[in-house]
């Protein structure tokens, strides 16, 4: 009787109401099982066999599908003989910072013979994201696609297309591309370019052995295939082209943009690009081709190109049959800036964005290289870059410095002394002509493990600004954690008296990795409303080595839910 006149009373029954969806909703939502084994694996690319560092044997890795509000569990095994940890780029990872992956900043890597089980719920994320190893240079190979799709019984913004394709770019050392790293370590010299550009692992057509197993992209006439494309090279910008096509940009970083249409993509280290490709044309065999954007004057890259190959069903004939040739496209140069700075200045959100529009914290980061002088009695050996010197790279002159006994989140969540400082300079120490000609005495950057300190909540503006020091070029910017809106982007130095009338505060694009252009600045604004330590840094692999990462410390908000989770048991201690 009591219950009935409670469900009879309209308010309590709006409330049960709500109840029941809440509990559909979770029953909806699905937690995905996957174990990731780490090991050496024999690949064979370019004629030679390596001893492959990859994911239970599949090179590019694994890839993994999700509705938008599913849970991940991924439990890594490491039977490879390098330390690993597994970074999912571009979950916001909300008080989950221990998932996040970055050795040293959010965990101790995992020793070889031992395991860490990520575990993680995507929230208010769709498109492509990607997962990659974020220890030395094992990304080269240990990465893979994370599908994000719409929640079940929900509609992508834009016409359901009849195929996905996900498309992962990639680099390829015809060595160990640790040994890479590790000579260029030990000598201060930059590290040999890569050998091939991969299109899902292969090099394509324009490569020695390579063109029996050049990647086929299938399209029926008359329909639409959506292509994820994620630029997982290590060190390159890549222009992707398409012969004969359109491509209509739909999303990037796993959100979704106002729709435009581009022949051209221009994709740094870390950034993902949804587009839709409409079979439009006489059935036959496209070429799709990468190459490199290399922003940076004089500086050696590597110059080769990969391909795929769009293949219209008629168009494709069994084993025995000659295949006509594919029709190859026109690629931007590779030092073409227009083409690359017409590309990232099209992107907007779908719709009016809520951007801080006032901000607490106000920081001015310059990023670019440097060069360390060689003490006196250093041996030569080791001094192998320009004129005698090492390289080097920072954030507001800080080359940033990874902790070897405990990881920061570990030692910021334990309160453990001596791990870090909380000092990290919101504007240089030094204002000069950043994009001039750079004294050389503001070459030498100091090192150290400095972070900014952020309140929960802080509404946050950085101004990204590189430098000439050395030579100028374009850095992919990332921040974990976070997705954040680039609200302008220009050339020279940022001038905050003028530059502000550019700011976009109405449909800026929400990415996780910027392209700060060459030569110049962007301007970046988020909501500090994850708790945790949150790497920023170039998505250059070589750049991050040499110390072009700074992290931001955000505090705890006040109730449970603005507060990092307890750590799991299993977090591999250093
Ligand atoms: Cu995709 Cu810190 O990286």
């Amino acid at each position: 009787m009591e219950a009935l006149k409670i469900i009879a009373n309209p308010l309590s029954s709006f409330f049960f109401t709500c109840i029941l969806l809440l509990f559909a909703n979770a029953a909806s939502a699905k937690t995905h099982y996957h174990d990731f084994v780490i090991q050496a694996t024999p690949v064979k690319r370019l004629c030679k066999t390596h001893n492959t560092i990859t994911v239970n044997g599949q090179f590019p890795g694994p890839t993994l599908e999700v509705n938008n509000g599913d849970t991940l569990v991924v439990n890594v095994v490491n039977r490879a003989r390098y330390n690993v940890t597994i970074h999912w780029h571009g979950v916001r990872q909300m008080r989950t910072a221990w998932a996040d992956g970055p050795e040293f900043i959010t965990q101790c890597p995992i020793r070889p013979g031992k395991s860490y089980t990520y575990r993680f719920t995507i929230q208010g994320q769709e498109g492509t994201l990607w997962w990659h190893a974020h220890s030395s240079w094992l990304r080269a190979t240990v990465y893979g696609a994370l599908i994000i799709h719409p929640k079940e019984g929900e509609n992508y913004p834009f016409p359901k297309p009849k195929r996905e394709t996900p498309i992962l770019l990639g680099e390829w050392w015809d060595k160990n591309p640790i040994d890479v790293i590790r000579q260029a370590t030990r000598t201060g010299a930059a590290p040999n370019v890569s050998d091939a550009y991969t299109f899902n692992g292969q090099p394509g057509d324009l490569y020695k052995c390579s063109s029996q197993d050049t990647t086929v992209v299938h399209m029926d006439s008359g329909d639409t295939n959506l292509l994820r494309v994620i630029n997982a090279g290590l060190n390159q910008q890549l222009f992707l082209t398409v012969a004969n096509h359109k491509f209509t940009v739909v999303g990037a970083d796993a959100s979704y943009v106002k729709p435009f249409t581009t022949s051209v993509l221009m994709l740094g280290p870390g950034q993902t690009t949804d587009v839709l490709i409409k079979a439009d044309q006489p059935a036959a065999r496209y070429y799709m081709a990468a190459r490199a954007y290399a922003s940076a004057q004089g500086a050696p890259f590597d110059n080769t190109t990969t391909t795929a190959i769009l293949e219209y069903k008629t168009a494709s004939c069994s084993s025995n049959c000659v295949k006509s040739k594919p029709v190859f496209p026109s690629l931007p140069a590779y030092n073409d800036t227009a083409t690359a700075t017409a590309f990232t200045t099209k992107f907007r959100s779908p719709r009016k964005v809520e951007v801080p529009t006032e901000i607490d914290e106000n920081l001015f980061i310059t990023v670019g290289l440097g060069l360390n002088n060689c003490a006196s009695g250093a041996r030569s050996r080791n001094c192998q870059g320009p004129n005698g010197t090492r390289f080097t790279a920072s954030m507001n002159n800080v080359s940033f410095v990874l902790p070897s006994n405990f990881s920061l989140l570990q030692a910021h969540h334990k309160g453990i002394p001596g791990v870090f400082s909380t000092d990290f300079p919101a504007v240089p120490p030094v204002k000069f002509d950043y994009t001039g000609n750079v004294s050389r005495s503001l070459w030498q950057p100091t090192r150290g493990t400095r972070l900014y300190n952020l309140k929960y909540g802080a509404r946050v503006q950085v101004v990204l600004q590189g430098t000439s020091i050395f030579t100028a070029e374009n850095h992919p910017i990332h921040l974990h954690g976070y997705d954040f809106y680039i609200i302008a982007e220009g050339f020279g130095n940022f001038n905050p008296k003028t530059d502000t009338a550019k700011f976009n505060l109405v449909d800026p694009p929400l990415r996780n990795t910027a392209s700060v252009p060459v030569n110049g600045w962007a301007v970046i604004r988020f909501v500090a409303d994850n708790p945790g330590v949150w790497l920023m840094h170039c998505h250059l692999d070589v750049h991050i080595t040499w110390g072009l990462a700074m992290a931001f410390l955000v505090e705890n908000g006040i109730s449970e839910l603005e507060s990092l989770e307890a750590p799991p048991e299993d977090l591999p201690v250093c």
